[in-house]
């Protein structure tokens, strides 16, 4: 929300308007005076009616994929069923207290049980936690298990992980908030992990390689089977950054890859909605060699009393990672999403977000460059290098006019390694006209950089604001009414 529309409806405030009902407690119920206010809150008196007019009319100011395509690369922002939201506000759920007794709660614990459970199966792995509530927390976790195992087997010494140039940036952040040196390993021509690179960085003092697969170039490493066994044969362990797993759910066990440890973002992959910072899940998978490290409490199941219960008595685990069990209500979502598609309709879901992306790709290569023109998994990148080159229009103002014509802007200037790049991901929930339509208006916005190019520089013309000074607006951000 802006600033400016916060203040409004300060603004709206007039003395008397109705405003929240006097409580009426009884008697015994009243606070210790030593507790209670002594003055009133300076709170707005704003008619109802005003209040909901002013949100709706902020609602329909904002972008989202309820509105409109909206094809952010390694975001996956995909339309996700609204029978899966309905779920996980059944009463049963959000009436749940986090306190409550093991046997009150024993549909809970199923769910997460069973969803860890499916999940397991899915990618072959056989040990599952549902604590960390992010990407990037799920890597954290991830990353202090491979910490805590190897301090386990006395391997004190190595403090090295080695990154690829095209991860995410919360890759390198997470290997050093766990203490050790993030090391850059290059790509090679094709966009995917230069292997002469990696074993050149190999050593005794790596504590495991990340990897991100289809990588961030929305490239399948197709030398994962080597590079994971070359990382365990110089000792080290592989984590996954799973964040791209909406490309494979149901094609690949990660597990026969090599990986040992791995994170997926249910909010991107398995229905949650994605944006705005959360609330997500980044669930971790492990081999049985890690099990013994995950966070505590692990759910399971007790087959002797036929229950379900959450196990602290695990004295190797790296501890806490999250308040209680995680985000339950991302989780629910994922339950109903997985069971509503099955097995099959899971694959078919990851077959034709690889398929919507080739033939996005395929609309658009013979009018704009790809960076590495073959055929890609989930999302493609394309460069705006050309076009700045003859133009001086940029990537960013293509994704600012981009706006004008009703389509959200693809990631840009991600991943780091592409110039003026353009991270474009459908997703599979994207009809075949959608896609043409995108591909037209981005042909169309190319033409107005080399007929009009101050045209597309001082986009967008059409949005209820025009272009913000984003890093102030993220950097200065006010929330608060100081009026
Ligand atoms: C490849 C990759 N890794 C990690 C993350 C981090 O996930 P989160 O934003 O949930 O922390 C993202 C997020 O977009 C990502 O695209």
């Amino acid at each position: 929300m802006l600033v400016k529309d916060f203040k409004v409806i300060f603004e709206k405030h007039r003395e008397g308007a109705p405003t929240f009902p006097v409580p009426d407690f009884p008697e015994e119920y009243d606070l210790p005076p030593e507790l209670a206010r002594t003055a009133p809150l300076n709170l707005p008196e704003v008619p109802e009616n005003e209040v909901v007019r002013h949100y709706v009319r902020l609602s329909q100011k904002n972008w989202g994929v309820d509105i409109g395509f909206y094809p952010l690369g390694s975001c996956t922002m995909k339309y996700n069923p609204k029978f899966n939201e309905d779920v996980s506000r059944l009463p049963g759920f959000t009436h749940l207290h986090p306190h409550a007794p093991e046997h009150l709660v024993q549909g809970a614990l199923r769910l997460m049980y069973d969803l860890q459970e499916y999940l397991k199966r899915l990618t072959g792995f056989s040990g599952a936690t549902l604590q960390p509530v992010a990407g990037a927390s799920g890597e954290l976790t991830g990353i202090f298990i491979i910490k805590a195992y190897l301090r386990h087997r006395g391997e004190t010494e190595r403090d090295e992980v080695l990154i690829p140039d095209s991860a995410h940036g919360t890759n390198p952040a997470t290997a050093s908030m766990a203490g050790f040196k993030a090391i850059e390993v290059r790509s090679n021509s094709n966009g995917t992990l230069d292997v002469e690179d990696l074993k050149s960085k190999l050593s005794d003092r790596t504590v495991g390689l990340m990897i991100t697969n289809p990588n961030t170039l929305g490239l399948f490493e197709r030398d994962i089977r080597r590079i994971t066994d070359l990382v365990h044969e110089a000792g080290g362990q592989v984590y996954m950054d799973g964040a791209n797993y909406n490309a494979l759910m149901g094609w690949v066990s990660l597990a026969d890859l090599g990986i040992d440890v791995v994170h997926l973002n249910l909010h991107k992959t398995f229905s949650t909605p994605h944006g705005g910072g959360g609330p997500g899940a980044g669930v971790v998978l492990v081999k049985e060699h890690l099990w013994p490290f995950v966070p505590v409490p692990t759910v399971e199941y007790d087959e002797e009393r036929g229950m379900y219960h959450l196990n602290w008595d695990r004295p190797l685990s790296i501890g806490k990672v999250h308040a209680f069990y995680g985000h339950f209500l991302v989780a629910i979502r994922a339950y109903a999403y997985i069971l509503s598609m099955g097995g099959e309709g899971l694959r078919q879901a990851a077959a034709d977000a690889v398929l919507n992306a080739n033939y996005l790709r395929h609309l658009l290569e013979g009018e704009y460059k790809v960076a590495y023109p073959t055929r890609n998994m989930h999302e493609f990148v394309l460069t705006g290098m050309p076009i700045k080159r003859d133009t001086g229009v940029r990537t960013y103002d293509i994704a600012k006019r981009l706006l004008d014509y009703g389509f959200h802007a693809p990631t840009v200037y991600f991943p780091l390694i592409v110039p003026e790049a353009m991270m474009i991901e459908p997703t599979e929930t994207e009809t075949k006209e959608t896609l043409e339509a995108f591909a037209d208006t981005l042909i169309k916005i190319k033409r107005e950089a080399y007929e009009n190019p101050d045209l597309v520089k001082t986009a967008p013309h059409e949005t209820p604001v025009r272009r913000l000074d984003e890093v102030k607006a993220a950097k200065q951000l006010k929330v608060k009414w100081e009026g």
